[in-house]
């Protein structure tokens, strides 16, 4: 080719949460059954959707407007609910009052995976955003391969809850002036940590100070539990420009509508973000709009007022799961695990070196032929997913090496979906037993 054409990001676009599925697949030579704990999708994992929702969708589903192209924003019924919802989250105590929005400060986007390539990819090139570590891959690999250069992250400690190290943040963004932005995942995947209020409106302090911009992704604001207590960003963004993600996908759940939206805040606060927030909108109109359907069905299924009590079942159920996957780590020595309070995911790391030892770790598997082919594919990956590999070879189970999410914690991440009781302990029981034979 006389041209180079290959993006200066090409190589970033990182995503093991479903990379690992290749390999899992590779494995049906040897008639391993898998069991998926990688990907967030709760219907998969056999989550009944209820029935008044389905009803409702079916309904939407014989209007013939349903099958029409919406607005490019979205359409207008949705973006006026979902921006009344905004306008009436409740104050906290000890906060400014909460943000307030216009119907166009509501953009739709076919999933959230759509807006955050259109969030990092019509960002000004050296304009960095500084996100968490780990990260959901989808985020870091945008930020990522939007500036060509790896992802700029500060740290989020195991040690203390996996709580964001506010200090890390703000030297990073002090001696750093192509910070631009600061992201945050509340709550987060993969950790399951959710931020207390103080920790919300430290960040906004920050970028305040340093005229910087917020993302906050808000995919799984509905899903906290355990007792946590947090806040939307809009309720403590105050004057400061930002963005809130959020997505139909997990709580509804319906992740195969893709159908997400983002939350603009205090766009006029600044003439830079005024005209970025455009540019988002216009690289949306030349794809036309995002998906009707799904959109149209919002006022309807969020509005219903079944949907508040649905939301506090899915939360008590996601925290009684959260507590079996800690019960099957606890005890274990060389590992440990958090208790989710938040999201559908609980995220287990080893201790520091413990992976890096010199010895030879493997898990008893079926066929020599089969630990031949694990040593093989394990000689040049990260110690966390080399373990990753052994514990499909050896038990089925498909989980996520936290090496995948921006991370230089050893470590890997599971879902709390399986919706079978049994199953799902059986899973759990499993992956305890693995890590003791792993590590003895
Ligand atoms: C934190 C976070 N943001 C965004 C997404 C993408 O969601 P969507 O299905 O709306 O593309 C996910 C999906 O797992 C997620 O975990």
């Amino acid at each position: 080719m006389r041209r180079d054409i290959v993006h200066p990001g090409a190589g970033k676009l990182k995503y093991e949460i479903r990379e690992i599925v290749a390999f899992a697949r590779s494995l049906s030579r040897w008639n391993i059954p898998i069991r998926w704990e990688n990907i967030g999708d709760p219907v998969k994992k056999g989550e009944p959707i209820a029935q008044w929702i389905k009803d409702i969708v079916r309904e939407k589903a014989g209007e013939d407007l349903s099958y029409a192209y919406s607005e490019t924003e979205g359409a207008r019924e949705a973006r006026e609910f979902l921006s009344a919802q905004v306008n009436n989250r409740p104050k906290p105590a000890g906060c400014p009052d909460p943000v307030k929005i216009e119907t166009d400060d509501i953009l739709f986007f076919n999933g959230l995976g759509d807006a955050v390539a259109k969030v990092f990819g019509f960002l000004r090139r050296e304009a960095r955003v500084l996100g968490p570590s780990p990260a959901y891959s989808t985020l870091s690999s945008a930020e990522a391969a939007h500036s060509g250069y790896e992802h700029l992250t500060y740290r989020l400690d195991p040690n203390r809850d996996w709580m964001p190290d506010m200090e890390d943040v703000e030297l990073k963004v002090k001696y750093n002036d192509s910070v631009a932005g600061l992201l945050l995942i509340n709550p987060d995947n993969p950790t399951g940590a959710v931020y207390p209020l103080e920790i919300l409106q430290e960040f906004v302090r920050i970028a305040r100070t340093y005229g910087l911009f917020i993302v906050c992704d808000e995919t799984y604001a509905n899903i906290v539990y355990g007792g946590a207590k947090t806040a939307a960003l809009s309720q403590v963004i105050d004057g400061v420009p930002g963005l809130a993600l959020r997505s139909l996908s997990k709580e509804v759940p319906w992740p195969g509508a893709r159908c997400g939206w983002v939350e603009v805040y205090n766009r006029h606060s600044d003439k830079r973000f005024d005209t970025y927030v455009r540019s988002l909108l216009d690289a949306k109109r030349l794809e036309v709009c995002s998906t009707s359907l799904p959109q149209l069905c919002i006022p309807a299924i969020i509005g219903d007022p079944r949907y508040p009590d649905h939301l506090i079942h899915r939360a008590a159920m996601f925290e009684k799961r959260a507590e079996e996957a800690a019960a099957a780590f606890t005890g274990i020595k060389g590992i440990s695990l958090k208790k989710p309070r938040g999201a559908l995911y609980a995220t287990a790391v080893f201790d520091p070196g413990i992976l890096d030892a010199l010895i030879p770790r493997s898990l008893p598997v079926s066929d020599p032929s089969l630990a031949e082919y694990i040593r093989e594919q394990t000689a040049n990956v990260a110690p966390d997913k080399r373990f990753v590999y052994w514990l499909l070879a050896s038990a089925g189970i498909c989980v996520v090496p936290l090496s995948g999410f921006a991370s230089d914690l050893p470590g890997f991440r599971f879902t709390l979906l399986e919706y079978d009781d049994e199953k799902r302990r059986q899973i759990y029981r499993a992956m305890g037993h693995a890590v003791k034979q792993y590590l003895n």
